[in-house]
């Protein structure tokens, strides 16, 4: 793209040569809708910063949730061993067996779930005891001699206020799950709850959000990562931070710790971000309406959507499919994001991946090289979007610690956005350049898939306080000796 700080350059290339002079006045609005300009950009980061120091300062509803974790310690590389992790993510729940190899390098052995509705809706907790003892027996996995439970790292990515390492409680449900009786109490309590209904041997030891455990990952292979992001079924962000910064620390304000930003809820109230009637149609329908609104405009669960609404508005108004739907175009989520990354990437002359999706997948009329043109380029209006706002919310957390900037940085990211959305990466470097400086990105910046890292993130969390355990006992077993003598 041209110059980025012209709404012309969000405009033009999706002007179409020899449609309707009414799809192109339609194209044109809605480009100018889904613009984010390099001012725009700018606006963005300096509300990222007034919103995260209110939030480092108080929990306030006006202010990013900026959540501290109790993760101080960062890892070294070395450490080693075999644990349990379990991931829970939006879509699916991961078992994993962790082994650090003490040479910067991991494995895992792991078990995906695909969670169900039901779970998303009722019985989440003890599906998750369920699949975890399914994990064990095939794996024939137990407790160590002398121990009557396995120790587990817990990775969550929903939003938690921490009381410990190890509890928190859920602040509110998000991507699409409404398990009542959880918002308001300790998961950890509500997991291990289950655990004993299903007498199954695991204690969690350590809580994580899946942005920590992705920083955590990244940090154990490079130990110069600064921040953990996932741009997945949802988004978010953890980095560290100087705890004399965290005026809402209670504790020892000296050293540091990974932040939580909860990012997916900034700006909730709409003050700078670019939200159009497609993201209000979004937002009113969903299970959480006014929250999230960040997450519902970039993440891999909600752009689909926000296509399909405005692929519907150009079929209302006849300037598509000679105004004609389909059964399955015309329901919610069905127009999945995976679809637009095949749309969005598709080049070839008579874009039939384009159609493929449109005719096969969504069954709808025969469509015409036009009707693809003009849905390729709202899925890419949506998506570039997605990115410029992804890499400002990297960029205001980068930012808001310059003194990082002199030397390398490495991001750990995690998510199916990152992996599989077209050039994702790419842009997101692109984009970074403008806001962070040629010669930082260029030259310092690295970005890092930090694959399956949430769940190898909760197991070296959970390792570290496992470490710490042993070694409070033995102290304490010394000072008991030394009593006695
Ligand atoms: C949750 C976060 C999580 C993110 C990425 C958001 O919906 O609120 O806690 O880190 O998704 O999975």
């Amino acid at each position: 793209m041209a110059d980025t700080n012209s709404i012309q350059a969000f405009v033009e290339p999706y002007q179409i040569p020899g449609a309707s002079a009414a799809l192109n006045r339609n194209l044109a609005a809605m480009a100018e809708s889904f613009a984010v300009t390099d001012d725009k950009v700018r606006e963005i980061i300096a509300e990222f910063h007034r919103s995260m120091r209110a939030g480092l300062d108080k929990d306030d509803r006006d202010a990013l949730p900026m959540i501290p974790t109790f993760v101080s310690r960062r890892p070294t590389g070395k450490e080693t061993g075999h644990f349990l992790a379990l991931d829970l993510g939006g879509t699916n729940l991961r078992v994993c067996q962790v082994e650090l190899r003490g040479d910067t390098t991991y494995s895992l052995v792991q078990q995906k779930f695909t969670i169900t509705q039901e779970a998303k809706e009722s019985r989440l907790w003890d599906f998750i005891a369920e699949c975890v003892g399914i994990f064990l027996e095939e794996h024939d996995l137990r407790p160590k001699p002398g121990r009557r439970t396995i120790p587990c790292g817990f990775t969550f990515s929903f939003p938690i206020f921490q009381t410990s390492i190890a509890s928190g409680d859920l602040s509110m449900w998000n991507k699409g799950f409404t398990v009542p009786n959880s918002v308001g109490r300790d998961v950890v309590n509500l997991t291990q709850s289950a655990f004993q209904r299903h007498h199954v041997p695991v204690e969690v030891v350590a809580i994580v959000n899946d942005t920590v455990g992705t920083l955590m990952t990244s940090a154990y292979s490079f130990p110069d990562t600064q921040m953990g992001i996932i741009f997945g079924t949802g988004t978010n962000a953890a980095y560290w931070e100087n705890l004399s910064a965290v005026g809402k620390w209670k504790g020892d304000r000296r050293g540091e710790m990974v932040v939580n930003l909860e990012w997916g809820a900034f700006d909730n109230a709409t003050h700078v971000l670019p939200y159009t009637m497609h993201d209000n149609k979004l937002n009113r329908k969903s299970s959480n309406p006014g929250m999230q609104v960040y997450e519902k405009m970039i993440s891999g669960l909600f752009l689909g959507e926000v296509a399909r609404n405005a692929i519907l508005a150009l079929v209302d108004q006849r300037l598509l499919f000679a105004g004609r739907s389909s059964e399955i175009l015309n329901k919610s989520y069905t127009f999945d994001t995976a679809y637009m990354s095949a749309i969005v990437a598709d080049d070839s002359p008579g874009l039939d991946a384009v159609g493929t999706v449109l005719e096969a997948t969504l069954e709808l009329p025969p469509t015409d090289l036009v009707d693809r043109r003009a849905v390729q380029n709202v899925c890419r209006m949506i998506g570039t979007r997605g990115v410029r706002l992804s890499a400002a919310a990297m960029a205001a957390v980068l930012l808001s610690r310059p003194e990082l900037l002199a030397s390398p940085v490495s991001v750990g990211i995690d998510g199916s956005m990152y992996q599989f959305y077209p050039n994702f990466e790419r842009d997101l470097y692109a984009v970074s350049r403008v806001f962070l400086g040629a010669d930082f990105v260029d030259n310092r910046l690295k970005l890092h898939l930090a694959k399956d890292g949430s769940g190898v993130g909760a197991a070296i969390v959970a390792m570290t306080v496992e470490e710490e355990r042993v070694a409070a006992a033995a102290a304490a077993a010394t000072a008991t000796a030394a009593a006695a003598a």
